[in-house]
């Protein structure tokens, strides 16, 4: 007899992306990034004790910023139910909101498993190469961008020319950005968040074939999860800053050379993944409060096991919500 359909945690952990979306996105603008990580953690914490897994969190927030943290190594949930990793960013994009821009979302990746996520350890930074599923097995780190593209191009049934790259705005990205240029391809700078770049590149609905360039650690896991769920692929490499981040790495016993797959960097075949959009972007719309009392956000819950993309509206009572728990949405 076929085995009964697990519970979706997803569905779950939406509820959790939601409240950390409605809390950061009071922030708006107001140029206070504390203000947006501490509401969204807030938020965050809210529903997540209330789900029945055993988690702990290996991908925390605010180490690089020090931010209001879910701190790594946290115990999360009831205890009770699956044993679970789990990677949070209660807000990709926390100056992105701070200062009004799009493309904020919140975001939580649980996979079954003690040890199932990688643990980025002291190296805040990763080369990546996302792509969507068309292009997953097409891609290699340690080939040149321009064979990349070529194969990335011809997996997606383009020519370099119609390709989109995104890739984050910073100096250290410039080779790759020149690189993208000459070869033809069209390319995206973004200002930040490259957790929805990398998922950009498996949605149908977005043109983007490639996130390329070095980004945060944590967040290329918590890329590495929603792309397990839909069929993408990425690869990483640690990439230290410095002489003393190289020696720390050698300390460390981390390999600076390896390249990470996407199931090295997750490795379990039960992940579940929650997004919410926090200020309006290509991947999901922002938070709206339609008046005193009332919010609308969206949402994107996916699943590994059966690779289903669920796209979640809701209508939130601010005044009901206030009234049954801790959120205050200041
Ligand atoms: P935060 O919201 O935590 O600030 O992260 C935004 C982000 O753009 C990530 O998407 C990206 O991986 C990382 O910062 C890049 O780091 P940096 O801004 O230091 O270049």
């Amino acid at each position: 007899m076929a085995e009964p359909i697990e519970r979706n945690l997803g569905l779950d952990l939406v509820r959790v992306t939601e409240t950390a979306a409605l809390g950061a996105a009071r922030w708006l603008g107001k140029g206070d990034k504390e203000s947006v990580d501490q509401a969204a953690v807030d938020g965050m914490r809210l529903h997540l004790s209330t789900i029945d897994i055993d988690g702990k969190v290996i991908i925390g927030e605010g180490e690089k910023d020090a931010a209001p943290m879910l701190f790594n190594g946290e115990k999360v949930g009831t205890g009770t139910g699956m044993i679970v990793d789990v990677a949070v960013d209660p807000v990709d994009g926390t100056t992105l909101t701070a200062s009004g821009l799009p493309n904020a979302i919140a975001v939580i990746a649980l996979s079954e498993g003690r040890g199932s996520m990688y643990a980025p350890g002291p190296l805040v930074y990763m080369d990546k190469i996302a792509v969507g599923p068309e292009a997953a097995g097409s891609i290699d780190l340690e080939a040149p961008l321009e064979d990349n593209l070529k194969k990335v191009a011809k997996a997606n049934g383009k020519e370099v020319g119609d390709l989109r790259l995104l890739a984050l705005d910073r100096p250290r990205n410039q080779p790759y950005i020149e690189t993208a240029r000459k070869a033809g391809a069209r390319i995206s700078v973004i200002r930040d968040g490259d957790v929805a770049a990398a998922i950009a590149t498996a949605q149908e609905q977005h043109e983007a074939d490639m996130l390329v360039g070095i980004g945060g650690s944590p967040e290329a896991v918590i890329a590495a999860a929603a792309l397990a769920c839909v069929g993408g692929e990425i690869q990483t490499r640690l990439w230290p800053r410095n002489d003393e981040e190289r020696e720390l790495a050698l300390e460390e016993g981390l390999d600076l050379d390896q390249v990470m797959t996407t199931s090295d960097l997750v490795a379990s075949d039960n992940v579940f993944f929650a997004a919410t959009g926090v200020t309006n972007g290509e991947f999901l719309k922002g938070v709206y409060f339609a008046g005193e009392d009332k919010a609308v956000t969206h949402s994107v819950i996916m699943r590994s096991k059966t690779g289903s993309v669920r796209y979640m509206d809701a209508i939130h009572d601010l005044g009901r919500l206030r009234a049954i728990s801790a959120l205050t949405l200041d």
